[in-house]
């Protein structure tokens, strides 16, 4: 089954925390839900544009970006970019995205800039058929708890929280979380932690093993039982342009995003039950 037919599902890949895997679990989490049939748009919204350039969007080809939808001057629609995955979009950033918080910081409205973008792709969404219909939006984040940040976790209806299996993993956790439930208190009440996943896990050493415990521990229930193992294929697929799946689809790291995109999907099953 699809989400094809419910409405549009958002989620803000964060961490303020750098290089901890969420360009990485944005690309291949995204490839993973289109290879199961989801029509998924994946909104870069890190001035590196680390995410346009993993699903195969180099700088040239980058006619409308997410600045130009923040700034007001393009709908999500026209930088919506096919990926090299059937049913993968990107809409992608470029340097200019580092410049808006100085050009919007004195709108009122300035956290909400995403949200009304992707209310707009949500009003036309449900004017196409259901099984042309997007299913998923997924922001990648930049590494701060910027007004970028605050945009994402505005327009989302959950968070999904990569944590690095290494020394310091929660450390600025509690400034996150601290973020999350400040956006839940006044920019949106609906917002939820949807996971915390475990990012560059490597079975050889006991510390992954002790950072792990001590997240699950931290997070409970929220951590996915799904680990992202630390995989050569992962950081390679990248500079190729192209998500994992297509890289090396028989790697660990292959099979790890496609068993969380399962996990996701089941509790997005779960949740709509209860
Ligand atoms: N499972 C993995 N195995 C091996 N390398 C990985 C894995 N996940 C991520 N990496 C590598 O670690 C680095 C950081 O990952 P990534 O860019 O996804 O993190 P990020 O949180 O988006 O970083 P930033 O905060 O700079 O945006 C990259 O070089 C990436 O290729
Ligand atoms: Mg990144």
């Amino acid at each position: 089954m699809t989400n094809s037919g419910r409405d549009l599902r958002v989620f803000a890949i964060a961490n303020q925390k750098g290089g901890v895997g969420k360009t990485t679990t944005a690309i291949n989490l995204g490839t993973a839900l289109a290879a199961v049939g989801e029509r998924v748009l994946v909104i870069d919204l890190d001035p590196q544009g680390n995410a346009s350039t993993g699903l195969g969007v180099p700088e040239e080809a980058r006619h409308v970006s997410t600045y130009d939808v923040l700034a007001g001057a393009a709908a999500l629609e026209q930088a919506m970019t096919p990926a090299a995955v059937p049913g993968l979009y990107v809409a992608p950033s470029t340097r200019d995205l580092a410049g808006l918080e100085p050009e919007i910081s004195a709108a009122p409205n300035r956290a909400y800039f995403l949200r009304d973008a992707i209310n707009s792709l949500r009003a036309s969404e449900r004017d196409r058929p259901p099984h042309e219909r997007l299913g998923y939006v997924l922001i990648d984040c930049p590494p701060s708890l910027s007004i970028l940040t605050l945009n994402a976790l505005a327009a989302s209806d959950a968070a999904l929280v990569p944590v690095q299996c290494e020394f310091f993993a929660l450390e600025g956790i509690t400034q996150l979380k601290e973020t999350i439930d400040f956006v839940r208190s006044s920019l949106n009440p609906s917002l939820e932690i949807h996971g915390v996943v475990l990012t560059m896990h490597d079975s050889r050493t006991r510390l992954s093993d002790e950072v792990a415990t001590e997240v699950r521990s931290f997070f409970g229930q929220k951590v996915y039982e799904t680990v992202i193992p630390r995989n050569v294929s992962v950081a390679e697929a990248p500079s190729h342009g192209k998500p994992l799946l297509l890289y090396n689809h028989k790697s660990a790291g292959s099979r790890a995003y496609m068993e969380l995109a399962a996990e996701m999907i089941d509790r997005e099953r779960t949740a709509v039950a209860a």
